[in-house]
């Protein structure tokens, strides 16, 4: 049985730590990303070395899923240049993620996530993280890894920890391990779509969501509220909720996860990004508007407010985001090459509204 497997690959980790290995595929080119491209306890050759051997799937073209996966979408997606994305979560039997931490979720030992990439009809990648100790600071801690999709579309192969340019023929590129981490460990739990606000609403039929969690009694502490109607509302600026709305939830799904008080990144910006379950009564606390409206930065090494109202080409905010990709100073920093329309409306109607 695969959970047999896992069982004892993730006592050997824990027992082991780093496995010192330091196999072929620690021969990836460093980059300048602040982390080192591949610890060699992200190395372990006992991790799976395709998709099906991670417990996703029971077959190789995984086209038919492991009965304890539960599939959920954030209502607050990350932009990945118009892929089409699904997502699986795993939890160890009787875990329970621990939320005693709303913003912060901490995850058990065992936890499986999976997020798959579809580009103009083809299955390009699909994500994994694993945890497997149990404090996420650990070097090692998580397992990231990438499994590229042959043409067929009834394969994989591990495409970490040096990704891959132009995946499977498309336009796709997956990125390297570094990168995984420069994104998934600038917060304390690694994982940046199954958290509280990005589940506040109702998710899709069979798609796992905050009530859900709540109701089938995994996580340690339930959000406040009934089922049915959001737990942590968003206030309601200028009569109008759904532009706060469109733009708060982008930057708290595509740059939250880098622009928060936890990152590494807030020793050189105190920008943040991230919306606060605890920071909701008026939009004038929250923290990506105190933190960017008439607060200046930089750009380019000019200086200028990050949020002009009502001026979007003297906000460096929007001068970022339409900086070429592959270009310093571009936000977010990596993960795309086209710079995302909706968001940019979004955050457009957000700055002319003003905030
Ligand atoms: C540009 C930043 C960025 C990079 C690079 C990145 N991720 Fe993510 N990832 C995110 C964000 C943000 C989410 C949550 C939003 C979503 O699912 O759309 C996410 C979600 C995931 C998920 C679902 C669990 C979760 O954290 O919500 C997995 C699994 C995942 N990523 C794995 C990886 C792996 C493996 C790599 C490297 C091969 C990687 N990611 C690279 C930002 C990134
Ligand atoms: C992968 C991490 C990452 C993501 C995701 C990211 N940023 Fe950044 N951002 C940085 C880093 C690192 C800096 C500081 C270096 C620099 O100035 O370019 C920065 C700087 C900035 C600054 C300048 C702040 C100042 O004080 O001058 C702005 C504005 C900004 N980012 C906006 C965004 C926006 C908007 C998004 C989402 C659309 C985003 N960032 C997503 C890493 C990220």
């Amino acid at each position: 049985m695969a959970s047999m497997r896992w069982g004892l690959a993730i006592l050997f980790l824990a027992a082991c730590g780093d496995d010192g290995g330091s196999s072929a595929i620690d021969a990836a080119t460093p980059i300048d990303m602040g982390v080192s491209i591949d610890a060699p306890v992200d190395a372990n050759p006992n991790m799976p070395s395709t998709l099906a051997d991670t417990g996703l799937c029971t077959n190789a073209a995984c086209t038919t899923y492991a009965a304890d996966v539960r599939v959920y979408a954030p209502q607050y997606e990350l932009w990945s240049d118009g892929a089409t994305k699904k997502r699986w979560i795993y939890l160890p039997p009787g875990t329970k993620i621990d939320t005693t931490d709303m913003n912060y979720w901490k995850f058990p030992v065992g936890t499986k996530l999976w997020k798959e990439f579809t580009r103009g009809g083809v299955r390009v990648e699909t994500r994994f993280m694993l945890k497997v100790m149990e404090n996420d600071a650990t070097p090692g801690a998580w397992f990231f890894a990438s499994y590229v999709w042959n043409t067929a579309q009834n394969a994989t192969t591990e495409a970490t920890p040096g990704g891959m340019q132009d995946a499977n023929g498309t336009q796709h590129d997956i990125p390297m391990r570094a990168q995984c981490r420069r994104c998934h460990d600038n917060t304390p739990g690694r994982v940046l779509g199954v958290q509280a606000l990005s589940l506040d609403f109702q998710g899709a039929t069979g798609e796992l969501d905050l009530d859900d969690l709540a109701a089938m009694n995994l996580l340690t502490t339930n959000p406040p509220g009934t089922a049915g109607a959001p737990r942590f509302p968003l206030p309601v600026n200028n009569g109008n909720g759904a532009v706060d709305k469109a733009a708060y939830g982008y930057m708290h799904g595509n740059c939250g996860g880098c622009h928060n008080p936890n990152s590494s990144i807030f020793a050189t910006t105190t920008l943040d990004l991230r919306m606060d379950v605890t920071k909701l009564s008026s939009v004038t606390v929250m923290p990506a508007r105190v933190t960017t409206v008439n607060v200046n930065g930089t750009v380019g090494g000019l200086t200028g407010p990050i949020v002009k109202p009502n001026d979007t080409a003297n906000s460096v905010l929007i001068t970022r985001m339409n900086i070429a990709a592959g270009t310093n100073g571009r936000m977010p920093e990596i993960g795309t090459e086209i710079t995302d329309p909706a968001g940019l409306a979004a955050l457009t109607a957000w700055i002319n509204q003003p905030p």
